[in-house]
């Protein structure tokens, strides 16, 4: 597995430093309101544990999985709801936690779909942010690194499903997804 890694983009100190930063932030700018955390499987599961440890606030937490990617590095455009929320929006604060911002399509579609569905407020915090890959117009609240338009695994990104669990950040090797 740490073969496969070209080099290590971001450790996981700097990962959970940012987490601590980020659920601060959080915490401040939603005291008084209530809050649905909402995690975009599968990819966003171990960034959605850490940072949650940090908004001390009587929150909730659902998670949702919505899928554009079929195990390949380019994004298909198509998204795909594969399972829904349990929790009704209407009327709620949502923060929609998710791995990556990359051409932005997954995430405007959820934005617009909570939205469409009478969601109070919607804002979005993604762990990376890759701008130079958008195709569509979309914005996070709050990101944790702004990274080049490479293919990133670990802490939760995946390629063809694996990497999931490496504890930070890193690069995967041109040759593990062109062979
Ligand atoms: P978007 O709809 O193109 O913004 O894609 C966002 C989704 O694509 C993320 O939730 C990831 O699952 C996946 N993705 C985008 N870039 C990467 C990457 O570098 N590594 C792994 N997954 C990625
Ligand atoms: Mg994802």
């Amino acid at each position: 597995m740490e073969k496969d890694v070209k080099k290590v983009l971001i450790s996981e100190s700097e990962i959970l430093k940012k987490c601590s930063e980020l659920g601060a932030k959080i915490t401040k700018d939603y005291e008084g309101k209530d809050l649905l955390l909402v995690g975009l499987l599968r990819g966003s599961i171990p960034f959605i544990g850490d940072l949650m440890k940090h908004i001390n606030l009587p929150l909730e937490v659902d998670y949702m999985d919505v899928s554009s990617y079929h195990g390949t590095t380019q994004s298909s455009g198509q998204v795909k709801i594969i399972k829904d929320l349990d929790t009704p929006v209407k009327g709620l604060n949502i923060l929609i936690v998710e791995d990556i911002i990359d051409t932005g399509r997954t995430l405007k579609t959820v934005v617009e779909l909570f939205k469409h569905r009478g969601a109070n407020d919607v804002k979005i915090v993604s762990l990376l942010d890759k701008p130079e890959g958008r195709v569509v117009t979309i914005e996070g609240d709050y990101i944790g690194f702004e990274i080049p338009k490479e293919f990133v695994i670990g802490y939760g990104l995946d390629y063809n499903e694996k990497y999931r669990n490496l504890p930070y950040i890193g690069v995967l090797k041109e040759e593990v997804y062109t062979k």
